[in-house]
């Protein structure tokens, strides 16, 4: 095992999730653009994606995930040290979405806050637990991610608003002993691809007036083809790296999880690593692009479909890729 461990160990113990209960199919699809539900099942394998109602903000989302993963790991919202919230689409620029969820849960003893890694914000979140709790700092910890890519979304460009849906996953990390838990972990950063996918609308540089409105400069802005080259590698990269530093390969992995974008791109990395299919676990055909939000509501739904599926010892990796350019990886024994 690598040198980077603590004293402490940390480990996920209770997983949740939400997605709301509006769908949107291709055949809604194909009404509102020029596409086909035979193009988007075999460019993305995306076949339906949740939308969130009017009323609802990420951080409602947030809370029904939250509730359930504190339950499954028995914690109490008080009992929480820290909030940390990966989101794109906050409920407004400040104070973070964290803070109103804090207030939501009753988590009195957290300190509460947002981190911006686009569809990478969930693994970065839990790096940071993990380095928390390790070092001493905490001990239970909420990592959200979160994302209500409805409400970014140019519903006229065809080459994005199929691919993006809404939704929460969260999981309570605690301290445990060493060598149990969290094996490793892998953060990466490239901002000199910054302009492949990112909202120019609504920030410092380019607040929103009538002018940018006009330019649709409150939608994400995606090169779709020019991400994909990138994702593939950045994803293998993080596996690899995440399982050599706790000296292990890809065939001793039992499930990989990974940031669900595009079905080509996952089953790239399945190749690259040379997995087999039942090691991987895919949902975008029912949830599309959920961004920092895939990979808890993968998991999430992995658990929740049957308790005995992931066992206690079983190895898993989550891997993520996102805009910024952001990827990372989080290996960890049930
Ligand atoms: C977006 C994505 C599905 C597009 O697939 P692609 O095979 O790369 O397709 P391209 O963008 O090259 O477009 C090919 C053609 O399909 C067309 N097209 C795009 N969207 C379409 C749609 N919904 N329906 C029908 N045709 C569509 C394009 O206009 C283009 O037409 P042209 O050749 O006449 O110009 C794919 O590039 C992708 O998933 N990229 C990565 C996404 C990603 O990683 N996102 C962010 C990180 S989380």
């Amino acid at each position: 095992m690598s040198g980077e461990r603590f004293l402490k160990g940390a480990k996920i113990t209770g997983v949740g999730y939400y997605v709301p209960e509006k769908i949107l199919t291709n055949a809604d699809f194909e009404k509102m653009v020029d596409t086909s539900d035979e193009w988007i099942v075999e460019r993305s394998g995306i076949r339906e994606r949740h939308i969130a109602r009017d009323d609802q903000a990420a951080s409602d989302l947030s809370y029904e995930a939250s509730i359930k993963a504190l339950e499954d790991a028995g914690v109490k919202a008080e009992e929480l040290d820290q909030i940390i919230l990966g989101t794109a689409t906050s409920d407004m620029i400040f104070p973070s979405t964290a803070c109103l969820l804090q207030e939501m849960l009753g988590a009195k003893n957290a300190a509460a806050y947002d981190l911006t890694a686009a569809c990478s914000g969930f693994i970065f979140g839990l790096s940071i637990a993990d380095s928390m709790i390790s070092s001493g700092k905490a001990k239970k910890i909420l990592v959200v991610g979160v994302e209500i890519l409805s409400r970014i979304t140019d519903y006229t460009d065809r080459a994005t608003c199929v691919l993006f849906g809404d939704g929460a996953g969260a999981m309570v990390v605690e301290e445990c002993p060493p060598g149990e838990g969290i094996l490793s972990t892998f953060i990466k950063t490239d901002g000199k691809y910054s302009d492949l996918l990112y909202l120019p609308g609504g920030g410092s540089r380019s607040p929103l007036t009538e002018e940018t409105l006009k330019k649709g400069e409150q939608y994400l802005h995606m090169r779709g083809s020019e991400l994909f080259k990138y994702a593939v590698k950045a994803m293998v990269q993080a596996a690899k790296e995440t399982l050599d530093k706790a000296g292990l390969g890809p065939e001793d992995v039992d499930f990989l999880v990974p940031h669900q974008a595009n079905i080509r791109i996952i089953e790239g990395v399945r190749k690259r690593l040379k997995l087999k299919k039942e090691q991987l676990v895919i949902n975008i055909d029912r949830v599309g692009n959920t961004s920092t939000a895939s990979i808890p509501i993968a998991f999430g739904e992995l658990v929740e479909s049957d308790k005995k599926i992931v066992k206690k010892g079983d190895l898993v990796l989550f891997v993520a890729f996102g805009g910024g350019l952001t990827w990372g990886a989080i290996l960890f024994r049930r």
